[in-house]
């Protein structure tokens, strides 16, 4: 009877464990982000789980509840207000810039035949620096920009798509969408990672990293940089380049390992880039009007 008086706290305490672990664990499976992997929010993950695992989206915020204390604290720090100088142009000028700047982006198309003609390290650098300007959640910037210019490391790289790809087309992407590909003459074959004199691998950084090893939350980092890319493909087609968007399934992770980038950069996109070969075609496609685009309320 002693005996068991005094293990009974034992016992309680026990119980309190196993209770609380059963609690936590069920929560955990509640959670967005476990529901997305297991077909909750995202069914399409069970059926496809290479597609859905490239293609996932990491706005959910993730850091505070992070069970282990490796997330940084948020800076308190009061940031001072400066005086903003905007550009202001008169009406008549409002319309000339907005006519030229649409003509300027309607001439924007994906060109997959790329001449290997170098083009000045310069403009890459300004036209990565116009990409940064990108509006980011919290001013997170959680971007980086992978710029290949060297033939070997360039060759790496079509190896892995390549490879990755012919089993996209043969296996993974089933008939509707190769179907739905087919007059964009597109397949697996990708001459243009060896000939553009520059890739560039556009990374999604889903969380950041501190000087002091603490991770810092990475708000809304999926759609920061793909605005990012939208002033990429601008700035792109301002200076005269071209490039294709791809988004090559299933390459993220090796071409992440081959750039020796740390696992919180997961690869968003694949730019080639160069000056268009002098014989390059492109798809007869037109855009919608505007009326089929945009509803004026
Ligand atoms: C998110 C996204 C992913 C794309 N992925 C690829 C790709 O992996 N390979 C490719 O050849 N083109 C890819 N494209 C390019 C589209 O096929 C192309 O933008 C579309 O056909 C319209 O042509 P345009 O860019 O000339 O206007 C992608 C485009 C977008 C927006």
């Amino acid at each position: 009877m002693a005996l068991i008086s005094t293990l009974t706290p034992v016992f309680v305490a026990i119980l309190c464990v196993v209770v609380a672990f059963i609690l936590k664990t069920k929560r955990r499976s509640e959670s967005p982000s476990a529901q997305k992997s297991s077909g909750g929010v995202g069914k399409r993950t069970e059926d496809r789980p290479w597609v859905d695992e490239d293609l996932q989206d990491d706005t959910e915020i993730t850091g505070p509840e992070n069970e282990e204390n490796d997330w940084a604290e948020t800076g308190t720090e009061d940031l001072p207000h400066i005086p903003y100088t905007p550009c202001r142009y008169p009406e008549e000028e409002m319309l000339e810039r907005s006519k030229h700047f649409y003509a300027l982006l309607n001439k924007r198309r994906s060109v997959r035949f790329i001449s290997p003609e170098p083009v000045p390290r310069e403009v890459i650098d300004n036209v990565i620096r116009a990409a940064g300007t990108a509006p980011s959640g919290a001013h997170t910037e959680p971007w980086t920009f992978v710029v290949v210019a060297d033939d070997e490391t360039k060759h790496k790289i079509r190896e892995i798509v390549e490879q990755e790809e012919e089993i996209n087309y043969k296996q993974r992407m089933g008939d509707k969408w190769v179907h739905d590909l087919r007059r964009l003459r597109t397949n697996w074959v990708k001459d243009y990672l060896d000939m553009a004199p520059y890739l560039i691998l556009v990374f999604k950084q889903t969380y950041g990293i501190m000087p002091d090893g603490k991770k810092k939350t990475h708000y809304y980092n999926e759609i920061s940089v793909s605005i990012s890319c939208g002033l990429l493909l601008a700035a792109l087609q301002n200076v005269g380049l071209v490039t294709v968007t791809s988004t090559p399934l299933n390459c993220g992770p090796q071409l992440r390992v081959l750039l020796r980038r740390p696992a919180n950069e997961k690869l968003l996109m694949l730019l080639p880039v160069g000056y268009a070969a002098t014989d390059a075609t492109v798809p007869d496609l037109t855009r919608k009007k505007l009326e089929d685009i945009m509803a004026f309320v």
